[in-house]
């Protein structure tokens, strides 16, 4: 009889993450990473680490095949599937940025997120078991419902004093405008 409950198969996104972690670019740590993005449309978006000799221009595989997808117009994400290692592959879980920026697009109860050792052994997880308690809210200060779009605020000011117009708001962000009120 065949099992009633069985977590779904992920290992055809693992495939394709080991597949996108050939393209690595990781001199520097020789800690080769891929990643595959699976959309609500069933397509896929590939990413590989992508090292750089200052160090902080690194881009993690999860960001890059997120920042491609975006770029290409997608905002559906179902699940990300993860496969990093040097030689051999091992447990590899997204670093805190990485997550941050699934947050920003993706549905924390639902987004799987699939570290893979293997095609066979790997685990998964949704994003707010491993982004716990983010909230928009608790964003700097620009509470929901608080300011709107169009409001004048002082914050973020004090280096010119001038009145702050909120254009605009998306989470912690706000692109503002800045008011001479002399
Ligand atoms: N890295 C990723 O690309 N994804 C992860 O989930 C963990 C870390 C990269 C960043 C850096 O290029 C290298 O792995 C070592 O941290």
């Amino acid at each position: 009889m065949a099992d009633s409950y069985s977590k779904p198969d992920y290992s055809g996104l693992i495939r394709v993450a080991a597949a996108a972690r050939q393209h690595s670019y990781s001199p520097y740590s020789h800690f080769r990473v891929g990643a595959a993005l699976l959309c609500g449309d069933g397509k896929i978006y590939t990413g590989c680490n992508i090292e750089n000799r200052a160090y902080g221009p690194t881009n993690c595989a999860e960001r890059t095949a997120i920042f491609k997808a975006v770029s290409e117009g997608e905002r559906d994400f179902t699940a990300i599937a993860i496969v990093g290692g040097e030689s051999e592959t091992v447990w590899c879980y997204p670093c805190g940025v990485c997550r941050q920026v699934m947050a920003e697009f993706c549905e924390p109860g639902s987004f799987q997120i699939i570290c893979g050792k293997s095609e066979e052994e790997y685990k998964v997880f949704t994003l707010e078991e491993l982004l716990p308690e983010d909230e928009e809210e608790n964003s700097m200060g620009l509470d929901e419902g608080k300011y709107r779009d169009g409001d004048i605020v002082r914050v973020l000011c004090i280096v010119t004093g001038k009145k702050t117009r909120i254009l605009k708001r998306r989470g912690y962000m706000a692109f503002i405008t800045l008011e001479d009120t002399s």
